[in-house]
């Protein structure tokens, strides 16, 4: 018995470096699969930050986690009784580490390589959408929130981005006149800071929001925003767009032609 599972153990170790390096680290069999993550014990060490902001128990909920990376977050939404969890990464390296979480803890999770971009594909909104360390991947952040939002939000969305600048928030007037110019060089106006190269050795790391302009975009695509449970961390209700006539440009909807 106990020679099994030392040879089970070994053999999750082997497979756990076969897929690494990895970003999540994860318990499997009794191995962390990144103990020495740069952040710590992460994400376990962020999402215990708000765990309890959400709830316990998902029974009948479906869960959609964009940019699932290792599993981490679809692994504790299954742990918390959701009916479906779908992971999507466009990266096959980061799903293989997350299929492989999932089988080695027996939880029935479906990790599919789709990006952001595509998720009209999926044709059905999911009671929880998670969204965390993926805006500032991307070269078109406000269409990805604009996608999910017309596409597959359903009630709750988990957002979390990297964020630099003033934490300050001003209150926004509805108009500024052509002439008002002061206000842009106020750190708390919402910004979006844009790396023209590399940010911590990473080329994938393109824009950085200030909090204000997190904010604003969420709100601006259609998020109500109803906690804040970290800096980093947004809980949202899908809600109507402020305005109803900009939303996903892409896929087109009109003749290219
Ligand atoms: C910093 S990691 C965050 C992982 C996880 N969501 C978390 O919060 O720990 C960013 C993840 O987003 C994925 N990603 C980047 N661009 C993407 C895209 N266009 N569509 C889907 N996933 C994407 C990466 O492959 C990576 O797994």
């Amino acid at each position: 018995m106990r020679a099994q599972a030392s040879d089970r153990s070994a053999r999750t170790r082997a497979r756990i470096r076969e897929l690494g390096p990895w970003f999540h680290n994860l318990c499997l069999d009794g191995i962390w699969t990144a103990p020495d993550h740069f952040l710590g014990d992460y994400p376990a060490v962020k999402f215990a930050r708000y765990a309890d902001a959400l709830p316990a128990d998902l029974s009948g909920r479906t869960v959609l986690d964009i940019g699932c990376n290792g599993g981490f977050f679809s692994l504790e939404m299954k742990r918390r009784g959701a009916a479906r969890v779908l992971g999507i990464d466009h990266d096959e390296d980061y799903l293989a580490q997350a299929r492989f979480a999932a089988a080695t803890l027996s939880l029935d999770i479906e990790f599919r390589q789709l990006s952001v971009y595509d998720v009209a594909r999926l044709g059905e909104r999911f009671d929880l959408v998670f969204f965390l360390g993926v805006l500032y991947h991307l070269r078109h952040p406000l269409l990805a929130l604009d996608l999910i939002h017309e596409h597959v939000a359903g009630d709750i969305l988990v957002f979390q981005t990297l964020q630099r600048g003033s934490p300050e928030r001003m209150t926004l007037a509805p108009d500024y006149p052509f002439a008002e110019c002061a206000i842009f060089d106020d750190p708390s106006f919402p910004r979006l800071h844009f790396i023209e190269h590399r940010y911590s050795a990473d080329h994938t790391n393109w824009w950085f929001p200030n909090p204000a302009c997190t904010e604003a975009m969420l709100r601006s695509a259609g998020f109500a925003l109803f906690a804040h449970p970290e800096e980093e961390t947004y809980l949202c209700r899908r809600a109507e767009r402020p305005y109803p006539e900009y939303g996903a440009v892409y896929p087109s909807r009109g003749n290219p032609t």
